[in-house]
């Protein structure tokens, strides 16, 4: 008998329904592959949502994990302990930054990322009291806490969560002038996703980065570039801004700087703007202990060879042909940047959400997000076969 329906229906019974998960129960992984209750295996397309950019296990990072577990797992920041500025230093490096703040979860970082904002405002750039402004941009995805989804423009993760916290302007994504009319005496940052992943990995058009860039400066206005989803070799450069030569202010880190293996999440920048804080104004229990350093050592040595990023953008272009080849064959428009697509499938055949469904019927694992938008995010150990084979079954179920 088959485990995988009474597993679904426990976990549903048994948990706050806020998410929508496929039927699929995974038990054990490896590489780009995962292995249900029942033995079937899938090529997982989504990669916790780039979380596991290096693929599921990876002996380096697992190695890593293992060793620090014998030793040393948690002190809190109330002591220093010998993981921590190795990581901290090296992570900097890796950003061109001078320090680095680790957090845990993405939502913490970007947290972090407006409280730092905020106080650079009031101390450095000399904004009146209560005055901060951000400005955000319309289809963001930035994390679930009360003030994040305070500037979200999707009502399924705002309404009903107010009072919402003030402070932030929404300006259409991609639209400089817009953007640079919101800004004003109080505005202390502009906070985007150089790529909008959430929302069907949106490229804005070229030159709006290095327009932001531009404005930011010209108006003594901080640029922090949510990199949670987008950064760490998912477009084939460390960081998306990295195509067009864009460096911000502060880079907002996620997902997979933990390697699959713990929630690490950290803010970049210079003296200058993370100096701002001081004892007792910011922290976490968890946030920067030894074995999330450990890990996240490891990914950032593993980033340093530059290895992923070649991978991610040569295969991007394989991935990249095999996906334009199908638009107008069931897709109406692809959208790709190195291992990283947006799918959006004519509605008249299937939704987001049943594209996913058949495709999971076939060994590959993958997730909708707006109505017939879907996104793939393999993990960057991903094989040119497994890329086509992929595609092919994104052709299969697309031909019916
Ligand atoms: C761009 C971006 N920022 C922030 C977050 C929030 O990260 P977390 O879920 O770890 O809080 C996400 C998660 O998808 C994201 O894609």
């Amino acid at each position: 008998m088959l485990r995988t329906p009474g597993a679904v229906r426990d976990a549903e019974r048994w948990t706050a329904h806020n998410y929508h998960p496929l039927p699929v129960v995974v038990a054990s992984a490896e590489g780009s592959w995962v292995t249900d209750v029942d033995g079937r295996r899938y090529l997982d397309c989504l990669a916790g949502y780039s979380a596991l950019n290096f693929g599921h296990r990876h002996p380096t990072l697992i190695q890593a994990a293992h060793e620090q577990l014998d030793k040393l797992t948690l002190t809190s920041r109330a002591f220093v302990h010998d993981q921590f500025a190795d990581f901290c230093r090296e992570l900097a490096a890796l950003c061109g930054k001078d320090l680095v703040l680790p957090m845990n979860t993405g939502a913490e970082a970007v947290e972090t990322g407006i409280k730092v904002a905020r106080k650079w405002g009031y101390q450095v750039k000399g904004v009146a009291p209560g005055q901060a402004n951000i400005v955000v941009a319309e289809g963001n995805f930035h994390g679930r806490t009360t003030t994040i989804v305070s500037f979200s423009t999707d009502e399924d993760a705002r309404a009903d969560f107010g009072p919402y916290t003030p402070g932030f302007t929404v300006v259409p994504y991609g639209d400089l002038a817009a953007l640079e009319a919101a800004i004003d005496e109080n505005t202390v940052a502009v906070l985007l996703e150089p790529i909008q992943g959430e929302q069907g990995v949106v490229l804005p058009p070229e030159g709006y980065l290095p327009g932001v860039r531009r404005v930011c400066t010209e108006r003594n206005v901080l640029f922090v570039a949510d990199e949670i989803q987008s950064g760490l070799g998912r477009t084939g450069r460390t960081f998306a801004c990295d195509h067009e030569g864009v460096v911000p202010d502060m880079y907002l880190l996620g997902k997979a700087l933990g390697g699959g293996i713990v929630p690490v999440s950290a803010v970049a920048a210079n003296a200058d703007v993370l100096g701002v804080l001081k004892p007792g104004q910011h922290g976490s229990t968890f946030g920067g202990n030894p074995l999330a350093c450990a890990v996240a050592t490891e990914v950032v040595r593993l980033l340093a060879t530059g290895e992923f990023q070649r991978r991610s953008a040569e295969l991007g272009e394989r991935l990249d042909a095999g996906l334009r080849a199908l638009v107008g064959k069931g897709l109406v428009a692809v959208r790709v940047r190195g291992l990283w697509a947006g799918l959006d499938i004519d509605p008249a055949l299937m939704s987001g959400r049943q594209a996913c469904e058949r495709l999971m019927e076939r060994g590959v694992l993958a997730k909708d997000t707006h109505g017939s938008t879907i996104r793939l995010a393999p993990p960057l150990v991903i094989t040119e076969a497994e890329i086509d084979h992929a595609v092919a079954q994104l052709a299969a179920v697309l031909a019916g």
